[in-house]
């Protein structure tokens, strides 16, 4: 039979320089020079020749096991070196990709500030549901029913009152309801009560929390924003010390130079009452100032001097009461303050809506 030698060594050849891998490689090893590869299989067939063309194909047989054994150990040595080139090909001094992270959003900076503190001068952090009790957000707080505050166009309402079947007076089944109904928080207050419905004094707590009212939004309304309320109830809780407490937290908040007071006014759920205003941050108070242009301008404050911040008081026996607690027995303060407000002014902000739009470019500046 003859053989056509080159064909075979070529085309073993072609096939052993395609090889992609070490593993395929030892395929083609197998494929031709394994025991029942190829070359075996043309060695076993030299008994059919005559013993003279035995020498020359046991010879060419030879040649061509020396040619596939060297181009195997060739290729191998390729394989492996593009192997290991490959790993080294991973520079581990190059940069790497720093992942983009994100930030604290100024309301929680403002939050976490504010509640840190008051948590220095031992306040504790309590947080309470978004969709409360009518009983919680106004009822329990002496809020009357006839209040302005409490009307539909004042408060979002989650349910409608349900009828109730009740024995009890068709005037106190109205009630019960009413106080069992949902809404939307519109401020942080009920988490007074919630508080010192489990709690028995002493208390110090803040509350920090999202409050809603339905609102106009336009730069300085929102349907949404967040308060901060703090309470201290003790034995013998006075009006001096809200003062001092809030006079530390002004100044630790805003700088050592702020002027504050405090102007009368009325909340139901405390007696007495206040506004605390600061001096304007921008202008400066009256007495602060060094010129007289230095209000002229200022947007801020309209040219007044001084901002409003929050509302405060001593909490009314009629809450204690509420909450069951025995009459005459203790005394607490209560403030609660915008946070929005606050971090506007810290921050320079004119426009409250800034904070609920998502706009990175606004807040990849915190
Ligand atoms: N809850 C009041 C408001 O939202 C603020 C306040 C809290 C006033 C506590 C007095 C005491 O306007």
């Amino acid at each position: 039979m003859p053989f056509d030698w080159t064909a075979i060594e070529q085309e073993a050849q072609e096939e052993i320089a395609r090889a992609k891998t070490l593993e395929s490689l030892e395929g083609l090893r197998i494929k031709y020079l394994g025991r029942q590869g190829l070359l075996a299989k043309i060695t076993s067939s030299i008994s059919t020749l005559t013993v003279e063309e035995r020498p020359e194909f046991g010879k060419r047989a030879n040649l061509l096991k020396n040619n596939l054994t060297r181009f195997l150990e060739e290729k191998a040595g390729c394989l492996k070196e593009e192997k290991a080139s490959a790993a080294l090909s991973f520079d581990f001094t190059s940069p790497g990709i720093i992942p983009q992270l994100g930030s604290l959003h100024p309301i929680t900076q403002t939050i976490r500030e504010i509640a840190s503190i008051f948590s220095k001068i031992g306040f504790v952090v309590v947080e309470g549901p978004e969709a409360e009790s009518e009983y919680n957000n106004f009822t329990g707080l002496n809020i009357p029913l006839e209040h302005p505050s409490r009307d539909a166009f004042d408060t979002f309402y989650l349910r409608r009152e349900s009828c109730v079947v009740s024995h009890a007076s068709k005037k106190d089944a109205r009630r019960k309801t009413q106080d069992a109904r949902l809404l939307l928080r519109s401020h942080t207050s009920p988490v007074q009560i919630r508080v010192m419905k489990k709690y028995r004094p002493p208390l110090a707590v803040i509350v920090p929390g999202k409050v809603y009212r339905p609102d106009a939004v336009d730069a300085s309304h929102s349907f949404i924003f967040h308060q901060i309320e703090g309470f201290l109830v003790d034995d013998d809780v006075k009006f001096s010390d809200l003062k001092g407490i809030l006079e530390v937290f002004v100044k630790r908040f805003f700088g050592e130079a702020l002027k504050m007071r405090f102007r009368p006014h009325f909340f139901p759920f405390t007696e007495p009452s206040a506004e605390v205003d600061i001096s304007c941050i921008i202008c400066r108070s009256p007495e602060l100032r060094t010129t007289n242009h230095e209000s002229r301008k200022c947007s801020v404050c309209g040219g007044k001097g001084w901002l409003e911040i929050l509302g405060c008081g001593m909490i009314h026996p009629n809450v204690f009461a509420n909450v069951g607690y025995p009459r005459n027995k203790y005394s607490g303060f209560a403030f609660g303050m915008g946070v929005d407000r606050i971090a506007m002014l810290k921050y320079g902000i004119n426009d409250i809506r800034l904070f609920y739009e998502n706009d990175l470019r606004f807040l990849r500046q915190f």
